[in-house]
């Protein structure tokens, strides 16, 4: 029986809270399975052991989930500490040094959750956003000078590479030809950035070539927003730059209910090194302790967690696991507009896993 090992971090707010949840539904779901189990490893990294140590994470904290087979993770952010002192501490910094370089955000409408658009169902909205995850807007080049006076000038450079760029938009057209509609939409903002997102639509004019069979649109980012809201059946999956495809992805968490349900996965497809599941939603310091965070983003996360360590039987299990939950009402948390705590949302997923026979 195979066994992988996982390392969980809860990091901050509601993350250790959703992430234990989540710990309980994957056990579960490997029980019932029975082909495989989880060794599951947890790390206390975040905001308190930065209050402890002066870092987020030890120093070799990223060489020490180098040997895992995945990383489970919660959130990052601190009431208490500057956000760009907990992002790049923690997340960037795994991210980053394991070259997670294809950031995957699946998107749909479960049964029983309504979005806010109207006459759209759930054939109607599936998506999946690819976000470029190690370079762009985010690569960190940058700085300040004349600090303080009146000149003082902030820069943040946005890099693109040649091999940053085709890798992620080869990744987004293989996942779109592995889709039923085999429908890409490359996204840029490259009539006012006319260099780095020319660059982008120069890339893939050349890479999609390889594709015939897969169909491709490009849109301007700001478009792309009244589409996703307008018509929403038009898109199936979609690649994007690291902060483009940040800000839509929210978008398309909110347009299919509620940001507490929507998953990511941060993927290293070469598998050299381990890759990061999470949810998308931060860390909430407004319900940390209350026991309703939403859980089911982490679990979808679980999902994916299951679809990369090659486990498919059990991640399909797991995600119908949870649409039975949504879909029958159950167990409705306070983002959903019900009053069920994590604890309640939590077992009425593990009851689903282990009362289904398929
Ligand atoms: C996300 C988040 C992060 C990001 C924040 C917490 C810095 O918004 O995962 O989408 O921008 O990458
Ligand atoms: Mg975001």
């Amino acid at each position: 029986m195979g066994e992988y090992r996982i390392a969980a971090i809860g990091g901050d707010g509601i993350g250790p809270e959703v992430v234990e949840a989540g710990v309980e539904v994957l056990n579960a779901v490997a029980e019932k399975d029975g082909g495989f189990s989880l060794k599951v490893e947890t790390f206390p990294w975040g905001g308190d052991y930065y209050r402890k140590h002066g870092v987020m994470m030890p120093e070799d904290g990223v060489e020490t989930l180098k040997p895992f087979d995945a990383i489970y993770f919660g959130s990052a952010g601190d009431p208490n500490i500057p956000d760009h002192i907990t992002l790049w501490g923690l997340r960037l910094k795994i991210c980053q040094t394991l070259d997670q370089y294809a950031n995957v955000r699946p998107s749909r409408l479960l049964p029983g959750i309504d979005g806010p658009l109207k006459n759209v169902g759930p054939d109607d909205l599936d998506w999946v956003i690819v976000r470029e995850n190690s370079e762009g807007e985010y690569a960190g080049v940058g700085g300040r000078v004349h600090t303080g006076l009146a000149e003082e000038v902030g820069m943040d450079v946005a890099v693109f590479t040649r091999a940053g760029v085709e890798r992620i938009q080869r990744f987004a057209l293989e996942l779109a030809r592995s889709r039923p509609r085999k429908k890409l939409t490359l996204v840029t903002k490259s009539n006012a950035q006319r260099h780095g997102m020319v660059f982008w639509d120069d890339v893939f004019e050349v890479v999609r070539k390889d594709f015939p069979d897969v169909e491709t649109d490009k849109m301007l980012v700001d478009a792309m927003t009244t589409r996703m809201v307008l018509k929403p059946q038009s898109l199936d999956t979609i690649v994007a730059t690291n902060l483009h495809a940040d800000v839509l992805s929210d978008l398309a968490a909110a347009l299919t209910g509620s940001l507490g349900i929507a998953p990511t996965a941060n993927l290293r497809p070469e598998r050299d090194f381990p890759s990061m599941f999470e949810p998308i939603h931060g860390s909430a310091f407004d319900i940390i302790g209350k026991g309703v965070a939403n859980p089911i983003g982490c679990f979808w996360s679980g999902v994916m967690l299951l679809e990369h360590l090659g486990e498919p039987a059990a991640a399909k299990r797991l995600m119908a696991a949870v649409e039975r939950v949504t879909g029958a009402r159950e167990a409705v948390s306070p983002d959903l507009g019900g009053n069920a705590t994590t604890r309640q949302v939590t077992d009425a997923v593990l009851a689903a896993v282990r009362g289904a026979n398929d």
